[in-house]
């Protein structure tokens, strides 16, 4: 059977076309058909161990063979920690509860996506993160065919335009390699890629009854995609162009952790001498959607630099909680936080980010939403221009993607291209079912 997956920064899902040529979506945790997009182990080096459950016959062996000496570390680290008959691994919803209730401790990953395209990396990390890629999909295919009944033989896999990565289209192809390189570990040899906006757009086609000239605005987790498409209701269509930027749901959590949360841990106040604290060391502690950026700031270096730089601050400081940021590794948590607060935001005007560390709880409004958002939301305004540049004006805009959703980014839609229709749907499930769809 053939399916189309939509590998997600934040959810992935996994769809099939029935005989009637009807797509279907399969349900990959409990009976919902999105499964977030991470990853809790108990530690980091356990991971190729963990792969290794994934794959079977010839690849299980070369896998096992090339990792020999990572995989005997994972089983000294499995009896050191006595984790023997512990559990080891979880996915989705599971890994975030996992990590939230105890930030400290294990190995939490979310997004595994937004890291595949990033170059210049050691060898050592970019096998951990094909080992992720490995994991992950390699869970979909157990969970997807549990719920198929059969084996799921070939696969067309949504792409962002571009993905998150500083290298251009080196970026793309690293991550495209990885993801099908993991995808072959685990049986999935036969795969193809399909731009995401588009097979987005080919799933609304079908509800048309005449031909029309879409716009897609794809705003996910990871990234902003836009395709112009001519659309007929046969399900043929032509591309009339592309754009997408690295900018997307993510961003907005980090722009909102800190206008919000970080204040409260002393962003911009003041050292007894009256300098500032460095703002790029509150952004490095949330930009959890940037490699680099985390790694520097999980360094000891950054340990002591904070140690410092809390000896230079009044005792009324706020910056002495800063440092349990990087002690218990808790960016990500604050990052959740933000973003649960912002998805709130879409539906009421005021809500509160109840941080743990924290005496009380942070209140956060629309406004601040908004002014937060403002820097990302003219960076998809730009790409949003570029793809009409020297097109035909669009006669209808399909929304889709989990960022979609706010009234916020629907407003701002419809001061960009005033008259033009917005026509929301599927948010959650549009890509992936259009990858399941053939392309005609
Ligand atoms: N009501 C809402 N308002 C604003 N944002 C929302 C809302 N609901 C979900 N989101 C955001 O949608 C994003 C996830 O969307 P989606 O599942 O489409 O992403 P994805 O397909 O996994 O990512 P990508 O396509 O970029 O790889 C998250 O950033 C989430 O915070
Ligand atoms: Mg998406």
């Amino acid at each position: 059977m053939h399916a189309g997956l939509d590998f997600g920064t934040s959810n992935n899902a996994l769809s099939i076309r029935e005989a009637d040529g009807s797509v279907r979506l399969l349900p990959l945790e409990g009976d919902s058909p999105l499964l977030p997009s991470a990853i809790h182990t108990a530690e980091r080096e356990l991971v190729p161990l963990l792969v290794l459950d994934y794959l079977e016959g010839a690849t299980r062996e070369t896998y096992a063979e090339a990792r020999r000496s990572d995989i005997a570390r994972a089983r000294r680290v499995l009896l050191e920690e006595d984790l023997v008959g512990e559990q080891l691994l979880s996915f989705g919803s599971e890994a975030f509860e996992t990590y939230m209730a105890n930030p400290g401790e294990g190995y939490f990953i979310k997004s595994p996506k937004s890291f595949l395209g990033v170059t210049g990396l050691a060898t050592a990390q970019l096998n951990l993160f094909e080992d992720l890629c490995t994991l992950l999909l390699g869970e979909i295919r157990r969970r997807g065919e549990a719920a198929f009944g059969d084996k799921i033989t070939s696969l067309t896999v949504g792409r962002p335009i571009n993905f998150l990565g500083r290298s251009g289209d080196r970026s793309n192809q690293q991550a495209l390699a990885i993801i099908r390189g993991a995808a072959a570990k685990i049986g999935w040899q036969k795969i193809d890629f399909r731009l995401e906006p588009a097979a987005a757009g080919y799933h609304y086609a079908r509800s048309l009854s005449e031909p029309q000239r879409v716009l897609v605005a794809d705003i996910g987790g990871g990234t902003s995609d836009f395709s112009l498409l001519e659309l007929s209701p046969d399900g043929r269509s032509r591309a009339l162009a592309h754009q997408g930027a690295r900018t997307g749901g993510n961003d907005f959590d980090i722009a909102l952790s800190i206008k919000k949360i970080m204040p409260a841990f002393g962003m911009e106040e003041r050292n007894k001498r009256g300098l500032p604290l460095p703002a790029n060391l509150f952004w490095q502690a949330m930009s959890v959607n940037d490699v680099p950026a985390q790694r520097d700031f999980y360094s000891p270096d950054t340990g002591r630099d904070i140690n410092q730089l809390m000896l230079d601050m009044p005792a009324s400081s706020r910056f002495e909680k800063f440092h349990s940021i990087w002690h218990q590794k808790r960016s990500f948590e604050l990052v959740r936080l933000a973003e649960r607060a912002k998805i709130q935001l879409s539906e009421t005007d005021q809500t509160t980010i109840d941080v743990p560390a924290l005496n009380e709880p942070l209140a956060a409004d629309r406004q601040d939403l908004r002014q937060a958002s403002e820097r990302l939301l003219s960076k998809i305004k730009t790409l949003q221009q570029d793809v009409l540049a020297n097109q035909p004006t669009p006669d209808a805009i399909y929304t889709t993607g989990g960022s979609a959703q706010s009234d916020m980014f629907r407003d701002t839609l419809g001061e960009w291209l005033p008259g033009v229709p917005i026509i929301g749907g599927h948010h959650m499930d549009g890509v992936a079912s259009g990858l399941a769809l053939p392309e005609l």
